[in-house]
């Protein structure tokens, strides 16, 4: 069986949201709405990742409402009711009614109530604690039902003082991972690696990076992950060194390499891998001896990777790596130390070694501490290691590296005693990639 968040979890981290809130403070938090695509067509519906995490509930138009006031339910959703008419068309609603006993919330309202209930809400708390930024429409109910409670005080009622940002709180939690969350990574992770597989047998010159694209979407949804967790990226030869392309529309040539950059969304969960093969699944010596270079960057990225150690560290070691062999295939001319220390390997080395992994593909949380250190990794947190070097067709280099873009991205979860690599079975030395795809 495929694993999944149990609705208890939900309940778990509402309650330590409460915990660690004030006492006389609310919160609140919105569902995502329905975007247009087109017309009247709409876009798949994808669910605020915050809102999800803490109610794991599916549908536009609601909000949650935590609560520390002790008058007031801990938590409130407010949501759609039942509609036979809309429904039909739409698809069955949970309605407020229900939202107690499917969700194990303390009560359910009407979301077309929302704004007229916030003032007998918010009053006499001590703050508002909102996702600043988020919701335009619940900022402009909650800022309406202050100036209510503001204009209304000499009849004895109380206005909060503040609206505070619940993101710091929201984002510790959510970097943290929890067992459950872990195993639906791991499924993200598995189901994601073998549409990799998948498309490295199915590629030859001709193809078109589109297509590489439907094989792996369809390996993703033939597995329960009905959606990428973000547009993927298919780039055949320098197309490689555009670092976000996803036009994805041309034709594989013979000679290039492909640099595939994807991840299925699996109980709203990302993974997020990277591969870079031949597209006529041979190597040349240029592309072999960069690519050999960044999976050697990866190696040494890795070996920072434990508890206590942080990104910065490993990035460090990853760009010394790519700073010297750079240095020493002449791509950088001058001296090897110089070429670090001046960072001129940021030429070829444009982006970060790593970003935070979870509901979101580069998923919320602090990358330094208070004091402005580095954070410290801790095990639990999921990151993604993926060092690149991108050569562009303009770049100066010798005419022999042109136009060669590689990345290399595994996801990592942080162990009590270094880390697990999530993707690992991905083939990714330049051997196993040629040895997969002439199997
Ligand atoms: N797929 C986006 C990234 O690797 O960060
Ligand atoms: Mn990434
Ligand atoms: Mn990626």
């Amino acid at each position: 069986m495929q694993p999944v968040i149990p609705q208890d979890e939900f309940l778990r981290r509402r309650q330590r949201v409460l915990d660690q809130l004030p006492a006389n403070v609310v919160a609140l938090v919105a569902a995502n709405e329905q975007l247009i695509r087109s017309n009247d067509t709409e876009f798949p519906f994808r669910q605020n990742s915050y809102f999800h995490y803490l109610t794991g509930f599916n549908e536009p138009d609601a909000v949650l409402m935590l609560s520390t006031l002790s008058s007031q339910p801990g938590s409130v959703l407010f949501c759609q009711d039942k509609d036979p008419d809309a429904e039909v068309w739409h698809g069955l609603r949970l309605g407020y009614h229900n939202a107690p006993n499917a969700l194990g919330i303390d009560a359910g309202y009407n979301i077309d109530q929302l704004e007229q209930r916030l003032p007998e809400l918010l009053n006499g708390t001590e703050s508002v604690f909102l996702l600043l930024g988020e919701d335009e429409s619940l900022e402009h109910d909650v800022h309406q039902a202050m100036a209510y409670l503001r204009e209304t005080e000499k009849r004895g009622n109380k206005v909060p003082h503040r609206i505070e940002d619940l993101r710091p709180l929201l984002d510790t939690m959510r970097q943290q991972k929890s067992a459950n969350e872990l195993n639906v990574m791991r499924e993200a992770a598995r189901i994601t690696g073998n549409a990799f597989k998948r498309i490295m047998k199915y590629v030859q010159p001709g193809v078109f990076e589109y297509q590489l694209g439907a094989e792996l979407q369809h390996e993703f949804a033939m597995n329960g992950a009905l959606y990428p967790a973000y547009e993927m990226i298919c780039g055949g030869g320098a197309n490689a060194c555009v670092l976000h392309y996803t036009d994805n529309r041309d034709q594989l040539h013979d000679g290039d390499l492909v640099l595939v950059d994807a991840g299925a969304e699996y109980q709203g969960y990302a993974a997020d891998i990277t591969r870079t093969f031949p597209v006529n699944g041979k190597f040349s010596e240029e592309q072999k001896l960069l690519y050999d270079l960044v999976l050697e960057a990866q190696q040494a990225a890795f070996e920072k990777i434990k508890p206590g150690s942080d990104l910065v560290a490993a990035t460090k070691a990853a760009a010394r790596v790519i700073s010297d062999g750079l240095t020493k295939l002449e791509i950088l001319t001058g001296d090897a130390d110089e070429n670090f220390e001046q960072q001129r390997w940021k030429k070829y080395f444009i982006h970060g070694l790593s970003h935070w992994l979870g509901l979101d593909v580069h998923d919320v949380g602090r990358y330094k501490d208070a004091e402005n250190n580095p954070l410290k990794l801790q095990p639990g947190m999921v990151i993604t290691v993926e060092p690149g070097i991108y050569i562009a067709r303009d770049s100066g280099a010798d005419e022999r590296w042109r136009g060669i873009g590689i990345r290399i991205e595994d996801d990592l979860v942080i162990t009590e005693d270094g880390f697990e690599n999530m993707t690992e079975s991905v083939p990714k030395t330049t051997e196993e990639i040629e040895t997969w795809m002439q199997k």
